[in-house]
Order: structure tokens, then C-alpha cells, then sequence
């Protein structure tokens, strides 16, 4: 294991100590938390939003939450999206919607995830909306893509799943996905897998990016190429030139407050460029997998305690 990813799993580790949760909680924003966090509330949130399409970018948006485990709290979060989906035709924003399966109820009940997602695609179509659903820890993908599958046969085109190159499975994933022409997010991976199901590797987690990378691209679906990795990024721009793949068939996506330089520099260059933003209270998780993503970012949380 190299250091980086010892540290990577550290943080991961560290992250479900309810001490330094409760740390983070209280004064992580103001340490460096709000770099990633599009703000606490939805008008925050599509405040940022605005900005980020009158400088050009397309953008999505998160209510940040992890796993429910009562109806009650699902429904909750099916409120908020719907509002959220509202908004956002009301304020004719050029973003979409993306959702945990978790937070509809995934870790409760198949059905009851499923019935919630339709409701929410439903209310997306009538809006003209599109819907992705994240990809969560490696014991959800088998219930996501099965629900994702459904949704599709069940008439709804406006949802898109997302696929993590540090799982051994994902290359089959993507063959058996690829005949539905799905939209597809293509990302690393965020979470602490095991040897068992993910490559512990970087290389090979990079090296299994880019193939599955030219693979959809191939395909006849969409592919949103989410990674601030540059020289991924360049090899996509190379693969899509020789392979003179149409603009209309995919697009680059980024996190908010990652790369933005790089994010401007696509968009001068005529891409497509998403950017990821998030709100919510719920921002501990989320951020912490932003620090564990690069270690660095913990000097500049470091930084900032200093600063106080
Ligand atoms: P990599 O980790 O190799 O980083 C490449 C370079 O990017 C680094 O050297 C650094 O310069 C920069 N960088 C990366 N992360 C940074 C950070 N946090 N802060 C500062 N710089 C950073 N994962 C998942 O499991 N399920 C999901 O649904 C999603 N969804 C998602 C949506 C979008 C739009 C993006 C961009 C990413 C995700 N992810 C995700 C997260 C993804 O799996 C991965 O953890 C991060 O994108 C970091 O990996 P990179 O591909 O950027 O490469």
C-alpha cells in the first residue's frame, strides 16, 4: 500500500469516530468544509448555481444525506428532491439532479427506493429533467444497477447511474449496461473497499478507467467522463478526436471547489463541462471523502485551524 493510500484509508477510517465527527460538525465549515459544500441550503446552493451557468458551466446538484433508515425520513428526502427539481425549472437553471439510492430507502427496501425514485422521475420528466443516481459502497451495486435497470424498462430515459473503476466487476457492469445506450457517470471511486471487490492499486484503478472510459465511449449512450485527473482527461480528448466522437455524446464532470482552473479550461476549450455542487447540514461524510481523496486538502484544513 502506498502512503497516499494509507492515508486515504486513515481518514476513511478516522472519519467514523463520532469525536471527530462531532469536531467537524461544529467548526468544519469554517475550516475548509464550505470549499466543497455549495452552502447549507437549497437558495445557497442555486445561488451558486446561477453564477456557475452564466460563466457557462452546466451543473448539478446534491442534497447531501447518506443512508435512511425509516420511511419517514426517506419521504422526507423525496420532498426535498421534489422541491429541488421545482426550483430549478422555476429558475430555468441549466443543471439536473443527482441521488443516493440510499436516501430513498435503499438500505430499508428495494421497493420502497424504487417507488420513490419513480415518483421523483416522474415529477423530473414533467420538468423537462434529467435524474442520476450516485453509486454508493460496493454492497449497493448490485441493488442500484438492478433498480436503474428497472427504471429504464419501466419507460423513464431521463435517468443516468454511475459506474467506479476501483471495482473488479465494473468492466462486465458497463458490457451488460451498454445495449440499454445509458447515460453514464464514470468516476474512480470514493469509497473504503476491500482487496476483495476493488483493485487496491491506483495504477490498476486508473488503468480500468480508461478502459471502460473508451468502452462507453464506444457504446451508443452518453458518457459524463467525472474525474479531475488530467491525464485522463487528455486521453479522453485524444480517444474522442481519433475516434471523431460527437460533442452531443458525452461531457466532463468535476466536484465543486476541485480543479475550478481546470474546470474553466475545458469549458474555454468548447466542452461540456458539469460541475457537482452539494448542500445540505448533512456535509460531514461528503467532506470527508473530499480529504481523503488528497490528503493534501488536510494542510489546508490544517492551515485554516491556525488561521482561527
Ligand atoms: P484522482 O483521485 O487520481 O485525482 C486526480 C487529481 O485531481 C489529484 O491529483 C488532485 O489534483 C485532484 N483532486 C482529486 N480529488 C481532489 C480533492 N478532493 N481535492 C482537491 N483535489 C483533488 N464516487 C463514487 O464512489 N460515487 C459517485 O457517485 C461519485 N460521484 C462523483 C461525481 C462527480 C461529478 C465527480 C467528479 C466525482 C464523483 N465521485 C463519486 C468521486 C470519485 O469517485 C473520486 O473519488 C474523485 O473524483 C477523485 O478521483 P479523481 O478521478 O479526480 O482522480
Amino acid at each position: 500500500m502506498s502512503l497516499n493510500s494509507a492515508a486515504r484509508a486513515a481518514i476513511l477510517v478516522t472519519a467514523n469516530n463520532r469525536a471527530t465527527e462531532r469536531f467537524m460538525n461544529r467548526y468544519g465549515m469554517r475550516l475548509g468544509a464550505s470549499r466543497f459544500v455549495a452552502g447549507e441550503t437549497m437558495d445557497e446552493c442555486i445561488r451558486i448555481i446561477k453564477d456557475l451557468n452564466q460563466q457557462g458551466f452546466k451543473c448539478n446538484a446534491t442534497e447531501l444525506g447518506e443512508a435512511v433508515d425509516n420511511e419517514a425520513d426517506a419521504a422526507r428526502a423525496v420532498d426535498d428532491y421534489e422541491a429541488l427539481l421545482k426550483r430549478m425549472a422555476a429558475e430555468q437553471l441549466n443543471a439536473n439532479v443527482a441521488i443516493k439510492p440510499t436516501l430513498m430507502g435503499l438500505a430499508i427496501d428495494e421497493d420502497l427506493a424504487e417507488r420513490n425514485m419513480s415518483h421523483l422521475l416522474e415529477v423530473a420528466r414533467g420538468l423537462g429533467l434529467f435524474m442520476r443516481m450516485d453509486m454508493e459502497e460496493s454492497a449497493r451495486v448490485e441493488p442500484t444497477l438492478r433498480m436503474y435497470r428497472r427504471l429504464r424498462e419501466g419507460g423513464f430515459t431521463n435517468v443516468g447511474a454511475v459506474l467506479q473503476s476501483y471495482l473488479y466487476r465494473t468492466a462486465a457492469d458497463l458490457d451488460s449496461l451498454l445495449p440499454l445506450a445509458p447515460n453514464l457517470r464514470l468516476v474512480k471511486g470514493a469509497y473504503l473497499e476491500s482487496a476483495e471487490v476493488a483493485y487496491p492499486s491506483k495504477v490498476d484503478v486508473d488503468r480500468n478507467y480508461v478502459r471502460i472510459m473508451e468502452a462507453a465511449l464506444l457504446g451508443d449512450g452518453y458518457t459524463a467522463i467525472a474525474t479531475h485527473d488530467e491525464r485522463m482527461i487528455e486521453h479522453a480528448i485524444g480517444f474522442i478526436q481519433r475516434h471523431r466522437i460527437g460533442h452531443d455524446r458525452f461531457e466532463f464532470q468535476m466536484l465543486y471547489g476541485v480543479r475550478p482552473q481546470l474546470q474553466r479550461s475545458l469549458l474555454a476549450r468548447g466542452f461540456t463541462v458539469l460541475v457537482a455542487t452539494s448542500y445540505g447540514t448533512h456535509w460531514y461524510p461528503f467532506f470527508m471523502r473530499r480529504l481523503a481523496e488528497r490528503p493534501a486538502n488536510l494542510l489546508f484544513l490544517a492551515r485554516n485551524m491556525v488561521r482561527r
